[in-house]
């Protein structure tokens, strides 16, 4: 067994003093598995991600990320649901910006911002300005601003939850490509069975009040998987399974909307 990437002994997180957002959470993540932390609004999927990219300090316990070795630079790289690129800027531009900071120069780090646009499809587009995107392709955009920095972690909440099924179901499979290619470590955010069944080669099932680990349910079926798996039986069965396991972890009043 490798030595985690991720370690999370005993977390927990307050807001306030009546909000347990995440309580006791205990959870190791070893290289390139790709974890869905799954659960209706509000079990604290939100705040453990964000804890764990050092966004929000716990109330106790630690989290311990391994460090960076060979040829990522970089430890990790959060998406979130919302694109937030910035409008004035083209593709290229937006991309460029996490380099940009890190100091360097525009010459240099152009090859490495069209192979990221490259792989996200989205070559002939490095001029264009937001504006201009679909919804599609403004998350493409912020998933390759994020991998140009060329994380081993990858964490993302609800990328795709405001996007229309078929661009959902085709950024599914990029990410799953390159979180293969790229041998990441990824956490992924949702609240649709469907896509952490389809995603994920281990999902965590999280439940509220306290937010907490309800189930580690690890992944049979080979990884990564293509399109005819999604609508075949096999797939089925293990959307039930997982939905069965959340549906127990559920409170009445989660079920009411
Ligand atoms: N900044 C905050 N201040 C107060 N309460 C918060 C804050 N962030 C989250 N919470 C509460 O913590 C709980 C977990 O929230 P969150 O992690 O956003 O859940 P999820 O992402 O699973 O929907 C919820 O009850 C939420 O209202
Ligand atoms: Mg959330």
């Amino acid at each position: 067994m490798t030595a985690p990437v991720i370690r999370m002994d005993r977390v927990t997180r307050r807001f306030g003093a009546n909000v347990l957002a995440v309580d006791n959470m205990t959870l190791d993540i070893q290289p390139g598995e790709f974890v869905s932390f799954l659960g209706p609004s509000g079990c604290g999927k939100s705040t453990a991600l964000k804890m764990i990219a050092g966004l929000l300090p716990v109330s106790a316990g630690t989290i311990e990320i391994a460090k960076s070795t060979g040829a990522s630079e970089h430890d990790l790289a959060f998406v979130f649901q919302e694109p937030t690129l910035m409008p004035w800027a083209t593709v290229f531009d937006n991309v460029f910006l996490p380099l940009r900071l890190a100091g360097m120069k525009r010459r240099e780090a152009e090859p490495r911002v069209m192979a990221i646009l490259a792989e996200v499809g989205l070559t002939k587009f490095a001029q264009s300005y937001p504006r201009t995107l679909s919804g599609g392709m403004k998350m493409r955009v912020s998933i390759a601003r994020a991998m140009v920095t060329r994380p081993r972690i990858l964490l993302m909440d609800e990328p795709f939850a405001a996007l229309d099924e078929m661009t959902r179901s085709k950024l599914n499979n990029d990410v799953v490509r390159l979180a293969k290619e790229l041998g990441l470590t990824v956490i992924f955010v949702t609240h649709s069975v469907f896509e952490a069944v389809y995603l994920s080669t281990r999902i965590i099932v999280m439940a509220a009040r306290p937010g907490r680990v309800a189930a580690d349910i690890p992944m049979q079926t080979p990884w990564p998987r293509d399109e005819n798996w999604r609508t075949s039986p096999a797939f089925a069965t293990e959307a039930q399974r997982v939905s069965d396991i959340l549906k127990g972890t559920l409170h009445v009043d989660d079920l009411d909307h």
